[in-house]
């Protein structure tokens, strides 16, 4: 399969700029060099057009901030998705806060891919415009993607569920908001937390999230919030939380993937230029993503 990558530098589902730089540090990191040394064919389609927060003013008929322009480049990038899949390759999309991930999956739906769902992260991203803390679109994709959020959002695609809850698991978690973890107990997700990850460690964890993604699926679409590793890896993102992943299992639940051979496509959000230190955190976005397609020492 060849690759593709996708730029969609928005930062209109999260309240601190930066993170639409996030395609081009991660692209200045040598994200597509490295994937061809890997020997892959690499195509990148460049940028989606995404309106700049400025020009814009807050809608105030609805919490949910910038709905209408989240909801505009969220159609854009399920088209562009669901054309790669089909076309029989693989997406990587570059983000961007992690709202982009409702077209991800909704192009992933559209494209008739029958896939699991990874969601690395430190957070649940499984808000509503009812359980919301912030109004942040980057908090509700996972929800929508499970048919759950404002019904803009849920109608990016066509089909209202994106993907089956028995096949999404959350991996790296540690911070929920309290109404948020209703929503998580209601649909059943599996969800490994920090917690979990330390007693067992994330070989197993690794082992179990691999076999719910894949179960009676075509494959697997691995969304990656960089906020998952810890800020000592990974300082660049707008919502760090401390006590994350390490280095070491970050790259193992990455090769543990690859070694899989179920990946279908990726997202990798939330890297956010402004607050990092000489692009270190696109620079580990980099590493996993290699790891993740199949980088070994020997
Ligand atoms: N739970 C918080 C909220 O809803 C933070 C979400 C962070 N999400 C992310 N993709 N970094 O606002
Ligand atoms: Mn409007
Ligand atoms: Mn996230
Ligand atoms: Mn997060």
């Amino acid at each position: 399969k060849e690759l593709r990558i996708i730029g969609v530098p928005s930062d209109l589902g999260q309240g601190r700029r930066g993170v639409d730089m996030g395609p081009s540090a991660i692209r200045y990191a040598g994200l597509s060099a490295a994937l061809e040394g890997l020997g892959y064919t690499v195509q990148d389609l460049g940028n989606i057009n995404v309106p700049t927060p400025e020009m814009k003013e807050q809608n105030q008929n609805t919490k949910l901030r910038y709905l209408h322009e989240v909801t505009e480049v969220s159609k854009n990038l399920c088209n562009i998705v669901s054309t790669v899949v089909t076309e029989g390759h693989i997406p990587i999309i570059l983000g961007g806060d992690h709202s982009i991930a409702i077209g991800s999956l909704a192009g992933m739906a559209q494209s008739s891919t029958n896939y699991g769902v990874i969601w690395f992260d430190a957070h649940g991203d499984m808000n509503t415009a009812e359980t919301t803390p912030s109004g942040n679109i980057h908090g509700m994709p996972l929800a929508v993607s499970l048919g759950y959020g404002h019904e803009d959002l849920l109608a990016i695609g066509g089909l209202k569920q994106k993907v089956k809850p028995e096949n999404v698991v959350m991996v790296g978690i540690r911070s929920i908001d309290e109404d948020e973890a209703k929503l998580i107990h209601e649909t059943g997700i599996r969800c490994y937390t920090m917690a979990e990850i330390d007693r067992r460690g994330m070989a197993k964890v690794m082992t179990e999230a691999i076999e719910i993604a894949t179960n009676g699926t075509d494959g697997i679409h691995l969304s990656l919030d960089l906020d998952a590793l810890d800020p000592m890896f990974a300082p660049g993102v707008g919502t760090p939380v401390y006590g994350g992943v390490t280095y070491r299992e970050g790259h193992l639940a990455m090769e543990m993937l690859a070694s899989s051979d179920a990946l279908v496509s990726v997202d990798v959000v939330e890297v956010n230029p402004i607050l990092d230190e000489r692009n270190r955190t696109a620079m580990m976005a980099v590493e996993l993503v290699e790891s993740l397609f199949g980088k070994t020492v020997l």
